[in-house]
Parts: C-alpha cells; sequence; structure tokens
C-alpha cells in the first residue's frame, strides 16, 4: 500500500529515532496497535499481582514477605503508570477495564498458570520477571514518548524484582535436600511458560512487522527468547538445577544455545481463555472492581460536590 504524505513524514520521524507525543499527528492503525500493546501490558502487571499475592500471608518470614509485599505493590504502580499512559491515546480506563473483564482484551499467558509452592515465588522473580526484563528493556527506546518513560522506571524496579526472585532460588537451591528439589520443581515448571511470553514463533507473529517499523516493538519474538534462554541457562547452572529440555546444547557456530520450542498448542489454548487459572484470575478481577464501585462511586461524587463548591 502506498503511503499518504503524512504516514510519510510520520515513518521519517520514527526513522530518526524522534518520540511521538500524545497530541501530536499519528497513523490510526499506530494508535490502535499501542492502545492494544500497552493495554495488554498493564492488565498483565495488574493481574501479575495475582499469583504472588497468594504467597504474601504464606511467606516464610517476616523479611520475605515485606519484600514480596514491596514486589506485588510494584506490580500494581506498573500497571497505573501504563494504564495512564494509554489513556494519552484517547482510551479511558473505565473502556479498558471493561476489555479486560468481558476477555476482549489479553493479558500475558504467564499469569494463567498456578502458584504452587513457594519456590514458585523464587521462579517467578527470577524467570518471569526475568523474561519481562528482556523484553522491556529495548522498550525504553520505543517511539511513543509515554510508553518509553513509563518503561525506565519499570524496568528499574523489575531488576530488583528479578534479583530477589533469583536470591530465593539460590536459598533453596542451597538448602535440604527438599527445599532443592522444589527449586528444580518450580523450574521445571515455569521453563516453558517463560518462553511463551515472548510471543508466538516469528512466523506466526502476526503484528510484529508493522510494529518494529513503528517502532513500538524493536525486536521480534524469537530474538528476545533466544537472549532469554542464552543468560538464564548459566545462571541455572549456577544454582545447581537443570533446565527441563534434553534438548539443550550450545552451538559453538551459532554462539547460542539451541532449545526446544515451547508447546504452541498449549499457548494458544492459554490465549484462548483455556489455561489452568485463566477463569479464577479472571473472577478475581472482576470481583476486584465490582466491590470497589462503592469506593469509585465515592470518589466521583466527591470529585463532582468538590466542582460544585468551586462554581458557586
Ligand atoms: N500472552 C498473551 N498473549 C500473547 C502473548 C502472551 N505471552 N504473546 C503474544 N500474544 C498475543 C498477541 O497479543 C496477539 O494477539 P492479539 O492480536 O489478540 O493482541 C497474538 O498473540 C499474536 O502475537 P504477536 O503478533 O507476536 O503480538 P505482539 O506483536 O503484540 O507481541 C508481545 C507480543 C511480545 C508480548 C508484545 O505485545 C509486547 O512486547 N508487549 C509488551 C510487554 C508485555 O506486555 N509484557 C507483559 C508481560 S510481563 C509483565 O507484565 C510482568
Amino acid at each position: 500500500e502506498e503511503m499518504t504524505p503524512e504516514e510519510r513524514a510520520f515513518q521519517e520521524r520514527v526513522d530518526r529515532g524522534e518520540k511521538i507525543e500524545p497530541k501530536e499527528w499519528m497513523p490510526e492503525g499506530y494508535r490502535k496497535t499501542l492502545i492494544r500493546q500497552m493495554g495488554q501490558h498493564a492488565h498483565s502487571e495488574i493481574v501479575g499481582q495475582l499469583p504472588e499475592g497468594n504467597w504474601i500471608t504464606r511467606a516464610p518470614t517476616l523479611e520475605r514477605k515485606a519484600i514480596l509485599l514491596a514486589k506485588v505493590q510494584d506490580e500494581a504502580g506498573h500497571g497505573l503508570y501504563l494504564y495512564s499512559a494509554a489513556e494519552t491515546l484517547g482510551v479511558s480506563r473505565d473502556e479498558l477495564m471493561e476489555k479486560l473483564h468481558s476477555g476482549a482484551m489479553k493479558y500475558s499467558s504467564i499469569f494463567n498458570y498456578p502458584t504452587l509452592t513457594w519456590a514458585d515465588m523464587g521462579a517467578v522473580g527470577w524467570l518471569v520477571d526475568g523474561a519481562a526484563i528482556m523484553n522491556q528493556v529495548p522498550l525504553q527506546r520505543t517511539s511513543y514518548g509515554p510508553y518509553s518513560r513509563a518503561m525506565i522506571r519499570i524496568c528499574k524496579e523489575e531488576s530488583f524484582h528479578q534479583r530477589q526472585g533469583y536470591a530465593i532460588m539460590m536459598k533453596m537451591a542451597q538448602g535440604t535436600p527438599e527445599q532443592k528439589e522444589m527449586a528444580q520443581d518450580a523450574l521445571n515448571r515455569f521453563w516453558y511458560p517463560s518462553l511463551m511470553m515472548f510471543g508466538p514463533s516469528d512466523k506466526d507473529s502476526v503484528h510484529s512487522a508493522q510494529s518494529m517499523a513503528w517502532k513500538i516493538k524493536m525486536n521480534t519474538n524469537d530474538e528476545l527468547r533466544q537472549k532469554f534462554v542464552d543468560e538464564t541457562v548459566p545462571q541455572a547452572t549456577y544454582l545447581g538445577l537443570t533446565v527441563p529440555d534434553e534438548t539443550l546444547t550450545w552451538n559453538e557456530e551459532r554462539g547460542h544455545y539451541d532449545f526446544a520450542e515451547p508447546d504452541w498448542d498449549e499457548f494458544f489454548e492459554v490465549i484462548k481463555g483455556n489455561g489452568p487459572c485463566n477463569e479464577e484470575r479472571l473472577g478475581a478481577r472482576r470481583e476486584a472492581w465490582d466491590k470497589g464501585a462503592w469506593f469509585r462511586d465515592g470518589l466521583t461524587a466527591y470529585a463532582e460536590k468538590a466542582a460544585a463548591r468551586r462554581a458557586a
């Protein structure tokens, strides 16, 4: 398709590395893609509180509880920065919420897996936040100004999350044989779902080409997945744990690990809503929304009264 002069000028700005700001002209597809991606990202942060929130009351020590609580609160903050950033594109937060609750918008597949043991808090921090950082560090250079600025702060906090997860894994892996076994079991269950976080393989990624041209995405799904495997395998070795992939081998020629792809049928089932915890997660979000109605109503009533007082 031929670009219009406006579209061409826009593409040239993106190519030059300029940031696009909220009130500036942008193609409708750019706006829509950003709302989809940033909205999904925000939803992931919010839904992502649930699997870890599950363990706050059962953390093994007061220190671990305080750390986990802070981390889960950070995720709420990330969701809020991202909703605010998405609102600059002309979508309301209520609309985004409605689409999450109706299933019209997605959130990351990873949060549809259960957290069964304390070691899962380690695996989630290490692998899930590790994968999130791998994807989000390049997004600090994304073309949309508010998104890129939100990413800078989020990445700082995510790297603390990743370290706290790895610290839990070290403790468990160096603990009793039972603790080490729990750490191994958590790695076994979270490895492939973490690889799925990067999205389908490039040949099945419908949005990558256009999103990369617009610098909404900076890398392909497979590039980031490979980078994650390359960085994570030595970390597993250091823990004395085994990545659950018998085909995993260092490829001298490529300078990368060769590894087994996740089960893509499972991935597509999970993003269609049929994962192990989809119903539970969405149910919890809908319930929180409904139970928060009195608070939103109160806030609105107060804002209206305050405005009326100012006008009088
Ligand atoms: N979970 C759920 N849905 C996914 C996932 C995933 N892990 N990966 C891809 N999809 C969906 C896409 O949203 C798209 O569906 P849609 O058209 O209905 O929106 C479809 O699968 C095809 O995938 P792609 O064409 O590759 O989609 P896209 O270009 O959006 O790439 C990616 C997916 C890499 C996740 C991208 O959206 C992205 O970088 N998002 C920002 C980061 C993010 O959202 N992180 C959240 C998890 S980390 C955390 O919050 C702790």
